[in-house]
């Protein structure tokens, strides 16, 4: 019979893979934690004309990348492909139950269907931060020196920070008039795909991979000329900010962003150490977004981290795992009932417990309990188990406390002792 196999550019994570999972979103969220920043979980799927105005048609993500169905009420629904249109709908949707301003962060999956190769996924996940109801340029500051102070904290390196300003909305009109009449004055030193652009999207152009229409793009009018004053005091003030925290940026003008929403501040952080899809983090302004979607206006900034890259880049301190504290090794039909007795006691007292249910011989047992690097054993046999008693060592060999103890596992009191003198943990509950 044919076996199942998981979707193209999706993937199972098992257990190995997810120790590192786990320590960096813990790592993550102190951090998050640490600046009062709140948990929002939004819906997986959404109706797909919140992404359609969200993000913009001209969209790479929503000319081609959505999964889009149609359910079985005739609605059109879309897997959410990014979060920042659903975070902006929920503010929407609570009314005034949240207030303003507001700064939320979620984790999760996202969906896109891109093609598939190393650091890029159908099913990927990110972590989002978004600040709501932030108009200060100091409030770009905190958002990118976050996002930089995460990386740090999960021992990061070789990372590189862009930035760049797209103006308020008049900016960028202004600058798009006179973009689209050169493109269409040079359309045929242009790629392809630039030519279908220049109706569809035409700042995506300037972020285009394709050398020949880098190297024609030098002669075209640049976005920074068409910046208000305002633009450029806010752009200027954002980087001498940077440059007092002493995080590292580099300006780059083509740098747009493949999502319609941005005004002012965009920017993206990448790593040398990725290949092609280097992108690890990326953001900006979106001033417009929560009034465009029927909200009041809300000036907001944000960003997003791709995880499965960011799993690429992590030290091997975000490897490190607790193993189990106390094996417990059981034989014979008493016995294996007060295994389990002892182990949910134990769990009480924050202990992790492997309670072996094989009932395969002692040795075999000891064995297992030495292949989890278990830190200390329990043996019990019906012997034992008839006198409600265990004993309990320490697993290393040449620890000089490595005696056996016989405790009843009555005794409350004897345990604690030994556990708090041998293994050092408190009590977490009442036993
Ligand atoms: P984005 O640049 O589309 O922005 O995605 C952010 C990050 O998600 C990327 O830098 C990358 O690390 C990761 N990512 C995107 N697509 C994939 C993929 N197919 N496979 C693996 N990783 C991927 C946004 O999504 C915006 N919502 C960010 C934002 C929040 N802007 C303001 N607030």
């Amino acid at each position: 019979m044919d076996t199942f196999k998981n979707l193209r550019g999706t993937f199972d994570l098992l257990p190995p893979q997810l120790i590192k999972w786990q320590n960096v979103e813990r790592i993550i969220k102190q951090q998050l934690f640490r600046s009062s920043i709140k948990e929002i979980r939004t819906p997986i799927i959404e109706l797909t004309d919140l992404f359609i105005r969200g993000i913009g048609e001209g969209t790479d993500v929503v000319n081609k990348e959505m999964y889009t169905f149609i359910d079985r009420g005739e609605r059109s629904c879309t897997l959410r492909p990014e979060g920042t249109a659903s975070v902006a709908r929920a503010y929407i949707n609570s009314g005034n139950l949240l207030g303003s301003p507001h700064k939320f962060w979620y984790m999760g999956p996202m969906f896109r269907y891109e093609r598939p190769q190393a650091g890029r996924q159908r099913q990927f996940h990110q972590l989002g931060v978004e600040f709501l109801g932030y108009q200060s340029p100091r409030s770009d500051v905190e958002i990118i020196s976050l996002a930089w102070d995460i990386l740090q904290e999960l021992g990061v390196s070789s990372l590189n920070l862009e930035i760049n300003s797209l103006g308020d909305v008049k900016d960028r009109l202004e600058f798009q008039k006179s973009f689209v009449y050169w493109l269409k004055k040079n359309s045929q030193y242009l790629d392809d795909d630039s030519k279908l652009r220049i109706d569809k999207n035409p700042l995506r152009i300037l972020d285009t991979k394709i050398p020949q229409t880098q190297e024609i793009l030098q002669e075209a009018p640049k976005l920074i000329d068409f910046l208000s004053e305002d633009s450029i005091k806010r752009y200027d003030f954002i980087k001498t900010q940077l440059d007092d925290l002493k995080i590292p940026f580099k300006e780059n003008p083509k740098l747009v962003r493949g999502l319609d929403y941005y005004t002012h501040t965009a920017f993206e952080i990448t790593s040398d150490l990725l290949g092609t899809q280097a992108t690890v983090c990326g953001g900006g302004r979106y001033d417009n977004l929560i009034e465009q979607m029927g909200g009041s206006k809300t000036p907001a900034i944000g960003f997003a981290m791709g995880l499965e890259r960011l799993m690429l880049l992590v030290g091997k301190d975000c490897e490190v795992y607790r193993y189990t504290d106390i094996y417990i090794v059981n034989k014979g039909e008493l016995a294996e009932s007060l295994a389990l007795e002892i182990s949910r006691k134990l769990h009480r007292f924050d202990i992790i417990t492997e309670l072996d249910v094989s009932g395969s011989s002692f040795s075999k047992q000891f064995k297992k309990a030495n292949k989890l690097r278990s830190k200390s054993i329990i043996v019990i046999g019906d012997d034992e188990a008839s006198k409600r008693e265990i004993s309990i060592r320490l697993f290393e060999e040449n620890n000089i406390n490595n005696q056996e103890e016989t405790i009843s596992i009555d005794d409350n009191d004897k345990l604690e002792r030994w556990i708090n003198k041998n293994l050092n943990f408190k009590q977490i509950r009442g036993i």
